[in-house]
């Protein structure tokens, strides 16, 4: 059975760099702290009024061109996304009419830092099954409109990015062997933006209690994380019927480096420069854009010879996790 690939990527970025020093200037934090506990240097904040179809739309243009074809060509759009512009219409909806594909279906992914993964496995199904041809999977998160940054403990972790990848049949490209999904509701506490939805309408209550920012447990998560991470990595080897010596590439979810480096000394096999971590350097933890991001600049980077097989890994609120294996043909 011909397998779904990707044939185009893209990402986004904006201009504006928050570093750490800028951080000293707003919290009781310091630069040493930020870079040793989690490896972030610097993150990108978008401009005010720009939102997250509108660099979903510039990360998805850039991937339609990369595949050579325009918005008319696709016939569905994923957006894995946590900041939405609105509760409704989707995120995906706009950047439908932004990138024109007027011929596409459109929907958004909610899977938090994993939506990307999830997006991915959905649009394989789809073209798979000859369902849809051309699916564009768009992930793009504007956390500077959701961080507390009067809480040290998450303002400093996260930013904003989008990235964008056209997944199907026809043409060449990284062809998506396995991919491997999972969900525990269990610890949904631990990592929630409480209200603005159903359970807590938006208030003056809940304005003053600042229940509309991210709520981290931080070492709680830490922990959830490299244990899943690990297993994800494990199962999509075992369902792939390859081992950690066939993967040339790690890219796990970009929020920590020690959560990275964790999940890499649990695996003997992959060297230390084959496992990606530039993004969480650059951008901090852009969320369901992260591991896309990621993927998008080691490309660029011509990093990715014939036949190498890249391992990415993600997780995330929910919790969700996952992973799903790659390969350059
Ligand atoms: O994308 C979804 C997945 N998210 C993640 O994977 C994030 C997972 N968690 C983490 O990455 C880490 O837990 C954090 C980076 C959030 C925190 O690192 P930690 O090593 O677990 O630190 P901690 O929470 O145990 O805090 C240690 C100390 C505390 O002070 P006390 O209570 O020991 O006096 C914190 O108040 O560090 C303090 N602290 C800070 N100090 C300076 C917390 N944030 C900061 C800060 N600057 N920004």
């Amino acid at each position: 059975m011909a397998k779904a690939k990707i044939i185009g990527l893209g990402s986004y970025y904006p201009k504006k760099v928050l570093t750490n020093k800028d951080f000293e200037k707003m919290l009781e934090t310091s630069d040493e702290w930020i870079r040793t506990r989690t490896g972030v240097e610097e993150r990108r904040i978008a401009a005010e009024g720009e939102c997250a179809s509108d660099m979903g739309a510039i990360a998805a243009n850039e991937a339609l061109k990369d595949a050579n074809l325009n918005g008319s060509n696709i016939d569905f759009i994923l957006v894995a996304t946590s900041t939405p512009d609105y509760i409704f219409p989707s995120t995906a909806c706009l950047i439908q009419e932004k990138i024109k594909a007027n011929n596409s279906a459109a929907l958004d992914v909610q899977a938090a830092c994993s939506g990307f993964i999830y997006a991915i496995t959905l649009a394989k199904s789809l073209v798979e099954t000859k369902a849809y041809k051309n699916i564009l999977v768009v992930a793009s998160e504007k956390l500077s409109s959701i961080v507390d940054y009067e809480d040290r403990n998450t303002a400093v972790l996260f930013g904003d990015a989008a990235t964008a990848c056209v997944v199907s049949l026809d043409g060449k490209g990284l062809e998506i062997k396995t991919t491997f999904l999972a969900a525990s509701g269990k610890e949904a506490d631990l990592l929630i933006l409480p209200a603005g939805g159903s359970k807590y309408p938006a208030s003056l209550k809940t304005v003053n209690e600042r229940k509309h920012y991210i709520q981290m447990n931080g070492k709680e998560v830490y922990k959830h994380a490299v244990r899943r991470m690990k297993e994800a990595i494990e199962k999509c080897l075992e369902d792939a019927n390859l081992t950690e010596k066939d993967i040339s590439w790690l890219i796990p979810h970009q929020a920590n480096e020690r959560i990275i480096d964790a999940i890499a000394k649990r695996f003997k096999h992959l060297e230390n420069d084959k496992i990606f971590k530039e993004v969480v350097h650059k951008f901090g933890n852009t969320s369901a854009s992260s591991v896309g991001l990621a993927l998008d600049i080691l490309k660029k980077q011509n990093r990715i010879k014939p036949k190498e097989k890249i391992l990415l890994t993600v997780f995330g609120a929910g919790f969700t996790w996952g992973a799903c294996i790659l390969e350059n043909n």
